[in-house]
This record gives C-alpha cells, structure tokens and sequence, in this order.
C-alpha cells in the first residue's frame, strides 16, 4: 500500500502519521507532502526518515490513498486530480456537502461508501464528528428530532499557528506585554469568543452551520440542529453541551447502556466531584467521552448531555484512518 499525505507537517497531518504509526496497515512507500516552506525537512515513520516532498511538483499516481490536509483550498486545486488515480481522504470543508462524496464515520454511517462516486470521500467537521458519534446510538432507539449544542472548541482546531499563539499570547498576558491578535478576532488567551469561521447572511458562522448540514447528511436529513460555536483557550479537544429531543420516550438507562455499547464512545458519568470528562482527559486517546447525562424535563422526552472528544484525533485524522482502514477491507481501491 503506498500512501501519501498532503499537509504532512500541519496538526492533522502529523496527526494522521501518529495514527497510522500505531496501526498494522502495511504500508509500502509513504508520501509526505506540504508547501515550498517545508519541502525538504525531513520526518521520522515507523524508525525511518522521510523527506518532505512540494505539492506543486508531487506525482500523485504514485500513491494509491491520499489524505488531503492542507485546506479547503488545496483541496480544490488538487483533489480532483489526485483521485484520477488514487483514492482521495480529504479533511477540508470543501467537498462535504457535495452529493457525490460521502460524508463519512465508519461507526456512523459506513454504508454510505457505496455511493462513492468520483474517488473522494469526505471527513467531517471536528465538531460534527465527535457528536454524531454520541448521536447516532440514541438516534436509532428514540429518534432524535432536535439538537441544541453550544461548542466549547479548542484552537488546534484552527491550525497550528493559533496553537503557537495560544502560548505566546499567554505568556505576553502574564509578563504584561501587549497583545496584537494574529489568527483570532479578538484575544484568545484568558478569553472565550463566539465565532469560529466566516459568518453567513444568517448570522450564523460556517462553523455552525457545518454541524447542521453535516449531521443532517451523515445521520438523518430530518434532525433539527442549531448551533454555536465557540473558541476557548484550550489547546487540543473540543467539549459540546447538548440539549437533544426525541420523538420517543426514553430511561437514562437505556441512553447510558446504548452509548456504553457504541464502538468508539465512552460513559464517564459520576455525580461526584471530577466525575466527568473535560478536554484534558480526552487529549490523545480515540474515545468520545460522554457525561453528565441527565433529563431535561423542560420539554418532552428532553436529555442533557456533555460530549467530549481530541479534535485532531476523531475529528480529523483518526477517524480519516479508520475510512481508509473501512475502504481496504471492502477491497475498495477507486474506481
Ligand atoms: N485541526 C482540526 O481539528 C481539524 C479537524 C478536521 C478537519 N480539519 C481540516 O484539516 C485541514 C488541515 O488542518 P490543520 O489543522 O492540520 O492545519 P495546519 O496545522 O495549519 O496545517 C496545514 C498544512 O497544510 C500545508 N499547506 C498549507 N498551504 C499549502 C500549500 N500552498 N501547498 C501545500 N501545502 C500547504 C502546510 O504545509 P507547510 O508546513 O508547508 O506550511 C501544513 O502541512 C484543514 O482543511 C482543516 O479545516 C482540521
């Protein structure tokens, strides 16, 4: 198996490395690529040096799976391209809504494979691949009709460099330095700001709306979801408060035993001081965690829950593994 990965030395693609370094996927010949700033540096695989390689003069043919993680622009410069012949993984917003690329979590919605239709498949937003993860069980049992969710999101989830200045404007905070913000609209550090992405006419920013219109094409185009997106002083994972209602009714227990049961979650959930998870906890590790799951009983058949997870790990990198891993069992290799 020859595999190549595109935006090698950013959060994701480094991600995707570490992932693929603790899987037993053979893998023949490795292809790291990224821009001209980083061609030439060279990254250490399973004990061995890879160089980086430059995008613009990469020869795609030689890899049979591509994992796209250099923005939604690069995507759309060279996904197409790359998938004549290869199959693309591709982790940027730009192809998910379209209806000839599935959207994929393989605990959640593998089945929509059969349709691939051009060589690329879509790995969802960060935030809509950890909730759809908790969702899916309860939905199959109770029927989900509406979610409120509020993101508590960490800024790996921007990139690497809001990563380098979360540090940087923290230090200038604590030595009473002045702060000029490079890749937030306002101060990121010791703050919290509502807006992550673009906004649209609606008011809503993009973010928002990905994990509307995303949750609605991985798990089911009826589910009302309405969000907002937050950016807090977090370095990695992101936190969701999530307000569901179903259109059944359902016991806490069944909700805990069916999320207990599903591949890929994981109940922490004590009523005692700590017995929950927050984003520390999840930091490097596969699982979603879920907590503090609990009635609403201001409106019918209504349940609370906090859902945590590694932004870079199910929301990027190992959940584009795992669709890699899904497509190599089926013996898919593209068309
Ligand atoms: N972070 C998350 O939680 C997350 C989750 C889901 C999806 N995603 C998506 O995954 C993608 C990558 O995100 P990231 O967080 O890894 O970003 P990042 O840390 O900023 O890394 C960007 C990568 O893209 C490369 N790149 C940038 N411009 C390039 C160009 N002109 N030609 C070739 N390579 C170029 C960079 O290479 P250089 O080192 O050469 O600059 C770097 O390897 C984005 O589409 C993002 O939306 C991210």
């Amino acid at each position: 198996m020859n595999i190549a990965i595109v935006g090698a030395t950013g959060n994701v693609g480094r991600k995707t490395l570490e992932v693929l370094e603790k899987k037993e996927l053979e893998i023949d010949n490795l292809y790291l690529v990224a821009s001209s700033r980083s061609a030439g540096i060279k990254i250490k695989f399973r004990g061995k040096e890879y160089e980086v390689e430059e995008l613009d003069s990469f020869d795609f043919s030689k890899a049979k799976i591509i994992f796209f993680a250099a923005g939604g622009k690069i995507s759309e410069k060279f996904a197409e391209k790359a998938s004549k012949n290869s199959l693309v993984i591709d982790n940027s917003s730009f192809f998910r809504m379209d209806p000839d690329v599935p959207l994929i979590v393989p605990q959640v919605n593998s089945e929509d494979l059969d349709s691939i239709k051009k060589n690329i498949i879509a790995n969802p937003n960060c935030s809509t691949a950890q909730l759809v993860i908790a969702l899916k069980p309860l939905h199959d049992l109770f029927v989900i009709k509406r979610v409120v969710v509020s993101t508590y999101q960490s800024v790996s989830g921007g990139g690497k460099a809001p990563m380098d200045e979360l540090i940087e404007q923290t230090k200038f905070v604590l030595d009473g330095k002045k702060i000029v913000s490079k890749n937030f609209t306002k101060q990121i550090a010791f703050n919290a700001i509502p807006h992550i992405d673009k906004f649209s006419d609606s008011g809503y920013t993009k973010e928002e709306l990905k994990m509307t219109n995303e949750t609605k094409k991985i798990l089911d185009d009826k589910i009302d979801l309405t969000a907002t997106c937050v950016r807090l002083p977090i370095s990695i994972s992101h936190a969701e408060s999530v307000n569901i209602q179903f259109e059944k009714p359902f016991s806490l227990e069944k909700v805990r035993s069916a999320l207990e049961n599903f591949e890929g979650c994981k109940v922490i959930d004590e009523r005692v001081d700590g017995g929950y998870a927050t984003p520390l906890d999840a930091e490097g590790k596969n699982e979603t965690f879920i907590s503090r799951i609990r009635e609403d009983k201001t409106i019918k058949n209504g349940l609370n829950l906090w859902i945590v997870s590694d932004n870079l790990l199910r929301g990027a990198a190992l959940n584009a593994v795992e669709i890699a891993e899904t497509l190599i069992k089926n013996n898919y290799y593209g068309k």
